[in-house]
């Protein structure tokens, strides 16, 4: 069982000489459980046998052939709806620059000009066609388009010039297409995030707080938006704008932030907690302002709440992430977070305010833990970390996932 088990593949094959490599990913992709259908362009008939295809596919190969006896008036639309992935590949420089140019003269352009889901190339050419300004700005579109584009790998042609062109490897094609599938995971997921500070009152004047701006809450709420999930955020005191179409509760106390917690997390699958919540709070408030009649005063703390551990051990099938800002030996006390809390991922930071890391800055660095997987993200902005932090929990999130039906059937 994997990511692509049960999923429906349109493989399109385009009329280059690596057209024969379609084989070797046709029966691939059977292994990796797929159904595969494949549409063949006219000119893709010179490289490849559809007898071979159709072995290997366990179905009937749709061709664009004229008067093909398999084709009904709807055949470009019923496969449009029956795929959930499309590649193409080999993919011609010819088809490549009439994908992103939007032009539907064949079968295989028109099924994929009504397709709304995943759609994957993988370029196969000489390395003159490739650099062409045409192919080249054929390129800008596609990514425009959300059409995600394969390789090609640098190599030497059966023409015998050298540079990029030659079709990456069935393998390498089929992991990329694996990886795309469980980023894109998080769409339709709803994801509750926790940001900005905590204040524990001690008087009526003054409160215990720390320096957390929730820049990196609100960059991971917002980038969890764009991939398309379902987005609620419980924010503590901070002076950032709200975000557009998200919910957001705003509490001062930790207290208010368990409560609010409490009350929603049981309608999300993912919490992302990455606020920074007092570990302690004053044991006894004063209705009075203290005064400064004294040299000293004493204030007793008593430790809060912890409302990432309480949560995650409480609900065993929400999916939970949470942060560690630490001042020193950063992966050793990450991964005591880790297990301690029994999280499934654990996001570690240096925090030092002097030193402009972490707290307040909008720059960061983090190291991202989970049982089995362990990633490091060098210095950058908190919104480029944000979506790096978003996809290696989509990749955890789709393995969590897969276990769980695993153990079901
Ligand atoms: C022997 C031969 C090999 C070819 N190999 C390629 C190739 O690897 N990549 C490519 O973009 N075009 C290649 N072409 C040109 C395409 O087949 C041609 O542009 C065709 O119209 C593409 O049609 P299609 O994109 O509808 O499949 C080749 C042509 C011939 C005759």
């Amino acid at each position: 069982m994997n990511i692509l088990t049960e999923k429906n593949i349109l493989l399109g094959i385009t009329g280059s000489i690596a057209a024969y490599k379609a084989a070797d990913i046709t029966s691939r992709l059977k292994k990796e459980g797929c159904n595969v259908k494949v549409v063949m362009t006219k000119s893709s008939e010179l490289f490849i046998t559809e007898t071979t295809l159709e072995s290997l596919s366990g179905n009937k190969v749709i061709s664009e052939d004229e008067g093909s006896n398999t084709l009904t008036n709807f055949t470009h639309l019923d496969l449009a709806k029956w795929a959930d992935v499309i590649l193409i590949a080999p993919c011609t420089a010819n088809f490549m620059n009439k994908l992103a140019n939007g032009h539907g003269d064949g079968l295989l352009s028109t099924i994929c000009l009504a397709f709304t889901k995943s759609l994957f190339i993988a370029p196969a050419m000489n390395p003159d066609m490739w650099n062409n300004k045409v192919t080249q700005a054929s390129i800008e579109k596609l990514n425009d388009a959300d059409i995600k584009i394969i390789g090609p790998n640098y190599g030497s042609h059966a023409c015998g010039d050298i540079g990029y062109g030659r079709m990456t490897h069935p393998e390498e094609i089929i992991e990329k297409i694996k990886e795309q599938s469980k980023t894109s995971q998080l769409s339709g997921s709803r994801i509750l995030i926790t940001a900005g500070p905590t204040r524990e009152p001690i008087d009526p004047v003054r409160f215990m707080s720390n320096y957390s701006s929730g820049k990196m809450g609100y960059a991971i709420a917002m980038a969890a938006k764009v991939k398309g999930a379902s987005v609620e955020l419980i924010s503590g005191p901070v002076t950032l704008n709200p975000i557009a179409d998200i919910r957001t509760t705003y509490v001062e106390t930790s207290s208010e932030m368990y409560e609010a917690v409490k009350e929603k997390v049981s309608d999300f699958d993912i919490f992302i907690s990455t606020a920074a919540i007092a570990d302690y709070k004053p044991a006894n408030y004063s209705d009075i302002k203290y005064k400064k009649n004294k040299n000293n005063i004493t204030i007793e703390f008593t430790r809060g709440i912890d409302i990432l551990e309480t949560i995650s051990k409480k609900h065993k099938n929400l999916f939970t992430v949470g942060f560690a800002a630490e001042t020193n030996s950063l992966k050793e006390n990450s991964e005591q977070k880790l297990a301690k809390k029994n999280l499934d991922i654990i996001v570690g930071n240096i925090a030092n305010h002097e030193l402009k890391l972490g707290f307040e800055s909008d720059y960061n660095e983090v190291i991202m833990l989970s049982n089995t997987h362990s990633q490091k993200i060098s210095h950058d902005k908190k919104s480029n970390i944000a979506n790096k932090i978003l996809d290696f929990i989509a990749i955890e999130y789709s393995n969590k996932l897969q276990l769980v039906k695993k153990n079901v059937k």
